[in-house]
C-alpha cells in the first residue's frame, strides 16, 4: 500500500505536497518523491527511506502550482531512489498506489518500441504509456485514458505533464482515491487525512473512473469519457481519526483490511488453469520439486502461520514438513541441508531470531524463501527467493492482516508445491484456488457478522483473569493465535491448546471463572471437539465456541455460538481468526489498554 497526492490551485504546491506525504506516512515509508510543474517545465525530486530525505532534498525556495507526491510501500523493486515515485517518460509524471499485473508484458512491447526503463517497477510503465500517446498528439485526460485500457491489476494514479500546467488527472481501479474540492484549489490523495487542513468536500472515486482537475473545477468521468455524477461529501472526520481511516486504532482498521489484503495478496498469481505463478520468484521448479522436506521457521503470529502452513504443505504436496520457533530451531544442531527447503516467514522481515534461523539453514545448504511483508527488508534481501504478503504497513503492534496475508501467499505455496510434485491435480488446485479467492468476501461476511457479537462477549467476559483457547487439526494454530491476540494488547492471560490435550492437564483449570474459546469448524474432528466442549461443561466452564454452519450440533451446548460461512475446512482458519481479533481488541478497549502499542511490545523484534 502506498500513499498518494497531488494538488493544483494559486497555492505553492510543494509544501502542500509534502505535508500531505507526512499525513500518509503511515501507508508506507521506504521511499517518497513530488513531481511539480513551473514556467510550464517538469521537475522531479525523489529519495530513498523517510520522508526526511526528500525534505532535505528539496530547495527551500522552489514555487509551483501544481503537483504529486507519493510515499512507497515497494511491491516491486527495491526501496530506493531509482524506484522511488514519480516515474517519469518525456513529458510525463507519474504516482501510483497499487499492482499492475501485466506489467511485465507491457514492458517488454514497449521496450521493443524502443523505450529505455530505468527502474524494477511495474509503476514506470504508466508513463511510458501515456507519454507515447502524447507524442501521439492527444491531449493529457485522452492520453491517460487510453492508456488505463492496457492495464491489468490495481491502480490509483496521479499524473502531470510538462507543457500541461493547468491539468492533472487521476484515476483508480480497486485502490482508493479521494478528490479533495477547496475554494480555487483541488486535491487528490489515497486518504482523507492530506486534505482535512484545506477542505472537508469530498469526492470519492469509484474503480474505473478518472478525475481532470483544472484550476476551474474537477470533471469525473469513466474510461470511455462519459461524464459521471458524484456526490460531493462533507467530511467530519479529524486529521488525527482519518489517518486511521475513522477508525479508532490502526488494529481495527487493519482487521477491517483483510479482505484486501488478502485480494493483493493473490493478485495476478492465479492462473487460469489452476496454476499459481510468484512475480520476480528466483527459487527455481526443480528445487520446490525435489526438496525432501521443509523447515518453517517464524515467531510469533507468523509461527501459528507456519503451523497451518505444515498441514497444508504435507496434505496436499505430501512433502515432509518441520515448524520451528526460530529461537528453538537455531541451537538444536537441526538436521538441514540441500534437499531441505527452509522457510522463514516474517511480517517484519527484520526479525533476529528469524534472520538468524535463516543464515543457519542457509550455512547448512539449504534453499531459503522468505514469506515477507516489506520489499527489501532484510528477510527479502537474503534469501534466495522470496514471496511478498502485499498487505501494506501493518502498523498495530497485533499482527492481523499479516497473518491472513501470510496463509494466503503459503496456501498458494502449498498448491504450487502440490502441483509440482504431482500430488495435486490441476482440478482439485483450480478448486481450492477458487475457494481461496472466495475467502476475502467470506471474511468481509464474517466482519460484518461479528463485530457487535464480540463486542457484548468482550462486555460479559473483559474481567477474566484466564482465557483457554482449544481448537484440534488446523484449528488448533488458530487457537494459539486467538490466545496470543488476547494476551499481548488485553494482558490476560490466555492459553491456546490442543482440544484433545485438555485431558491431559488444564482441564484441572476448568471452572466457572475461565472462559473457555474453542474454535469448532464442522470438519472431520469436529464430532471430538463437539466432545471436548461436553467435558468443560460439565465441569461448570463457560463454552464460546465458533464454528461453521454445518455446526448447529453445538446448538445448546456452548454457552455463546457463533457461525463463520462454511469453506473448505482446510482454510477455515482465515475465517476463524477474525472474530478472535475482533474479541481480542474488544476486550482491550474495554480495559483500557493502548491496543496499537500495548506494553512491553514492540512491532518487530530486531533483538534475540
Ligand atoms: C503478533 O501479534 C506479534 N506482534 C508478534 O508475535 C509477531 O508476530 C512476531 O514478533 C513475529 O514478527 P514478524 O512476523 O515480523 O517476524
Amino acid at each position: 500500500m502506498c500513499g498518494i497526492v497531488g494538488y493544483i490551485g494559486e497555492k505553492n504546491a510543494v509544501p502542500i505536497l509534502l505535508e500531505g506525504l507526512r499525513k500518509l506516512e503511515y501507508r508506507g515509508y521506504d521511499s517518497a518523491g513530488i513531481a511539480f510543474l513551473r514556467d510550464g517545465n517538469l521537475d522531479i525530486r525523489r529519495s530513498a527511506g523517510k520522508l526526511k530525505n526528500l525534505e532535505s532534498a528539496i530547495e527551500a525556495e522552489i514555487s509551483s502550482k501544481a503537483g504529486i507526491g507519493h510515499t512507497r510501500w515497494a511491491t516491486h523493486g527495491r526501496p530506493c531512489e531509482a524506484n522511488a515515485h514519480p516515474h517519469r517518460c518525456g513529458r510525463v509524471a507519474v504516482v501510483h498506489n497499487g499492482i499492475i499485473e501485466n506489467y511485465a508484458e507491457l514492458k517488454a512491447e514497449l521496450s521493443n518500441r524502443g523505450h529505455k526503463f530505468s527502474s524494477e517497477t511495474d509503476t514506470e510503465v504508466i508513463a511510458h504509456l501515456i507519454d507515447e500517446r502524447l507524442l501521439e498528439g492527444l491531449d493529457l485526460e485522452s492520453a491517460v485514458r487510453q492508456s488505463l485500457g492496457d492495464l491489468k491489476g490495481a491502480y490509483a494514479i496521479g499524473v502531470v505533464a510538462e507543457g500541461r500546467p493547468n491539468v492533472l488527472v487521476a484515476a483508480r481501479a480497486g485502490c482508493p482515491l479521494v478528490i479533495g474540492l477547496g475554494a480555487g484549489e483541488f486535491f487528490i490523495a489515497s486518504d482523507l487525512p492530506p486534505i482535512l487542513g484545506y477542505t472537508k468536500e469530498a469526492i470519492f472515486l469509484d474503480d474505473y473512473e478518472m478525475a481532470i482537475l483544472c484550476r476551474d473545477g474537477v470533471k469525473v468521468t469513466d474510461l470511455y469519457g462519459k461524464s459521471r455524477e458524484k456526490n460531493v461529501c462533507r467530511v467530519q472526520w479529524s486529521p488525527a481519526m482519518a489517518e486511521k481511516g475513522g477508525y479508532k486504532h490502526f488494529m481495527l482498521k487493519e482487521i477491517y483490511e483483510q479482505p484486501q489484503s488478502m485480494r493483493d495478496t493473490s493478485l495476478g498469481r492465479i492462473g487460469h488453469s489452476g496454476g499459481v505463478v510468484f512475480e520476480d520468484f528466483s527459487v527455481p521448479d526443480s528445487v520446490l520439486r525435489g526438496a525432501r522436506k521443509a523447515a518453517l521457521i517464524a515467531c510469533g503470529t507468523s509461527w501459528h502461520s507456519c503451523l497451518i502452513a505444515k498441514l497444508w504443505l504435507e496434505e496436499l504436496a505430501r512433502l515432509p514438513v518441520e515448524v520451528d520457533i526460530a529461537s528453538e530451531f537455531r541451537y538444536r544442531n537441526p538436521i538441514v541441508g540441500p534437499d531441505t527447503l527452509f522457510v522463514a516467514v516474517t511480517q517484519s522481515g527484520e526479525t533476529a531470531d528469524t534472520l538468524a534461523a535463516m543464515r543457519e539453514a542457509r550455512k547448512l545448504g539449504a534453499t531459503a524463501i522468505s514469506i515477507c511483508n516489506v520489499v527489501g527488508s532484510t528477510a527479502a534481501r537474503e534469501a534466495d527467493g522470496v514471496i511478498y504478503t502485499h498487505a501494506g504497513p501493518e502498523i498495530g503492534v497485533a499482527s492481523t492482516k499479516a497473518f491472513t496475508a501470510q496463509l494466503t501467499a503459503l496456501f498458494l505455496l502449498a498448491v504450487r508445491i502440490g502441483t509440482l510434485r504431482g500430488m495435486l491435480d490441476s482440478e482439485r488446485a483450480a478448486f481450492l484456488l477458487g475457494e481461496l479467492s472466495a475467502m476475502p468476501g467470506k471474511v468481509e461476511q464474517t466482519l460484518s457478522r461479528m463485530e457487535e457479537d464480540m463486542g457484548r462477549l468482550a462486555r460479559m467476559f473483559c474481567k477474566a483473569r484466564d482465557f483457554l483457547y482449544l481448537g484440534r487439526g488446523y484449528s488448533y494454530p488458530v487457537a494459539l493465535e486467538g490466545a496470543l491476540k488476547l494476551k499481548e494488547i488485553s494482558y490476560i492471560h490466555a492459553e491456546g491448546y490442543a482440544a484433545g490435550e485438555m485431558k491431559h492437564g488444564p482441564i484441572a483449570l476448568i471452572d466457572e471463572n475461565m472462559p473457555v474459546v474453542v474454535v469448532a469448524p464442522a470438519d472431520d474432528v469436529f464430532e471430538k471437539v463437539a466432545s471436548n466442549i461436553e467435558e468443560v461443561r460439565s465441569r461448570g466452564g463457560q463454552v464460546i465456541a465458533f464454528t461453521t454452519n454445518g455446526g448447529r450440533k453445538l446448538e445448546g451446548k456452548a454457552d455463546y455460538l457463533y457461525r463463520v460461512p462454511d469453506t473448505v475446512p482446510c482454510l477455515t482458519p482465515m475465517l476463524m481468526a477474525v472474530p478472535l481479533q475482533l474479541l481480542a481488541y474488544r476486550i482491550a478497549l474495554l480495559r483500557g489498554s493502548d491496543v496499537d502499542q500495548p506494553r512491553n511490545l514492540a512491532k518487530s523484534v530486531t533483538v534475540e
